[in-house]
């Protein structure tokens, strides 16, 4: 397993260019099931997880045409399977989303449960019960979900927990229903918008989205489209808290600059100098070590839980006692054992963690355990004395497009270790 050695000490400066946020482009290509011609998404982001939807959709017959580095273009009309194997599903939890658009499509979708993961037991059931809202048979057995629906019909669901992925999926099983769905406490991530905006582009009627009450009136087909996915507000956030870390100057281009108030609310709070352009995003910490600030992580437009691993790396070497509180999932602090074995002063009490910062972290072989801890870590790295070397970073491969090479630009001392 490929490992990243990372030479503390030095001050992010510079500018980089953000890609396209993950947790869009992922929706998206599982949509694209819903089209009945060919689509093209622009700005995907080469990640480890978007290769494996594209393996999943090819694996059901989908043609998958890579017109250049960013822009993929999808031809689902010739589907032949409809199944989601384990042995694909269980690398990337996402895949549920083939769930909606196949039952919504095809009538019939065979996707196996995602099960567990790192960060907690993370549960579908709020996706399956709004599939069988809207009338669709749906067995859970043998680690699959089995949904058939002759045509799904437009249906009110109340969702009893805010989900990203179950609003994404009922949202886009409801675009070829027939009549009207409602989506009650429904998730308001940047993500949903984006996918709400693909789906219109394709014909569908979807109003409502960033709210919390979705309306969805289904049509009987959706026509090919284009669609550009929106910056990755994730990505942003962990490589301005890297400036904020090390004392440091950056600006980020193409960047996530609406969707990060609640991040960039804590960065001043740290002490940062923040400045919020049209595309562009920029931190300046004048040198300054970081002050500790508290975050309670929530769904958006809160602080987001995918930002709590790199606030706790910030916490860990900034002036004074900042606390950390996970609300969304129950183990979300697997780097915290990590960073301690590099110095840093961390109680966890139940779902809050209590950091006390240092004046230095030590550089120490330290191991990932989920995409947003190994980042929280190679931020650790950036600002520890000493060399860093942080295993299985094919963690951070899921999520971050070429890391290393993006912190090299802004003059990090960082290289990929080949297993
Ligand atoms: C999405 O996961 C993101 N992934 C996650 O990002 C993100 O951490 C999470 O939303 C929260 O913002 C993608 O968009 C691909 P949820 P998702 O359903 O949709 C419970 C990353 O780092 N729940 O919003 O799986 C669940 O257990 C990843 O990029 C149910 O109980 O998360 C959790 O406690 C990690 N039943 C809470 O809801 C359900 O049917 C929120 O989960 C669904 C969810």
């Amino acid at each position: 397993m490929d490992k990243l050695l990372i030479k503390g000490g030095t001050c992010l400066n510079g500018s980089i260019t953000i890609s396209g946020a993950k947790n869009a482009a992922l929706p998206i290509l599982a949509g694209s099931l819903l089209a009945s011609a060919p689509i093209t998404v622009r700005n995907v982001p080469q990640l480890k997880d978007v290769a494996t939807m594209i393996t999943l959709l090819q694996s059901m017959g989908v043609i998958v045409t890579f017109d250049d580095r960013l822009d993929i273009e999808i031809d689902t009309t010739r589907v032949t399977d409809r199944r989601a194997p384990y042995e694909l599903v269980k690398t990337m939890r996402a895949s549920i989303l083939v769930l909606g658009p196949l039952v919504a499509r095809y009538g019939d979708a065979y996707v196996s449960l995602p099960g567990g993961c790192a960060i907690g037991a993370r549960p579908v059931n709020l996706h399956v019960q709004g599939l069988q809202a809207m009338g669709a048979e749906v067995v859970v057995e043998n680690g699959y979900i089995h949904a058939q629906a002759e045509r799904l019909q437009g249906a009110n669901i109340v969702l009893d927990t805010v989900t990203v992925t179950g609003t994404e999926n009922l949202m886009m099983a409801a675009a070829l229903a027939d009549g009207e769905t409602i989506l009650e406490n429904a998730a308001r991530e940047p993500e949903v918008i984006d996918v709400a905006n693909f789906l219109n582009s394709m014909g569908a009627q979807v109003s409502g989205a960033g709210t919390s009450t979705i309306r969805i009136t289904g049509v009987t087909e959706l026509a090919g489209a284009e669609h550009t996915v929106l910056p990755d507000r994730i990505e942003t956030g962990t490589y301005l808290v890297g400036a904020a870390m090390t004392g440091g100057n950056v600006r980020l281009k193409n960047a996530a600059t609406e969707h990060l108030d609640a991040v960039v609310l804590k960065l001043r709070e740290a002490g940062a100098s923040v400045q919020i352009g049209e595309q562009d995003i920029a931190i300046d910490m004048r040198g300054r070590r970081p002050e500790s600030v508290d975050i309670r992580t929530t769904p958006y437009p809160g602080f987001p839980t995918d930002m709590q691993a790199q606030f706790c790396a910030l916490n860990a070497v900034a002036e004074g006692v900042g606390t950390i509180t996970e609300t969304i999932f129950e183990n979300r602090f697997q780097h915290v054992p990590e960073l301690q074995r590099m110095g840093a002063d961390i109680q966890i009490e139940g779902n809050m963690a209590v950091c006390r910062g240092v004046d230095k972290l030590t550089a120490a072989p330290v191991m990932a355990t989920d995409l947003r801890a190994s980042a929280g870590l190679v931020l650790a790295g950036l600002a520890a004395a000493g060399e860093t070397l942080v295993d299985r970073i094919y963690h951070v491969d899921r999520g971050y497009e070429r890391i290393e090479e993006k912190l090299r630009q802004l003059g990090a001392e960082i290289k990929r270790v080949p297993a």
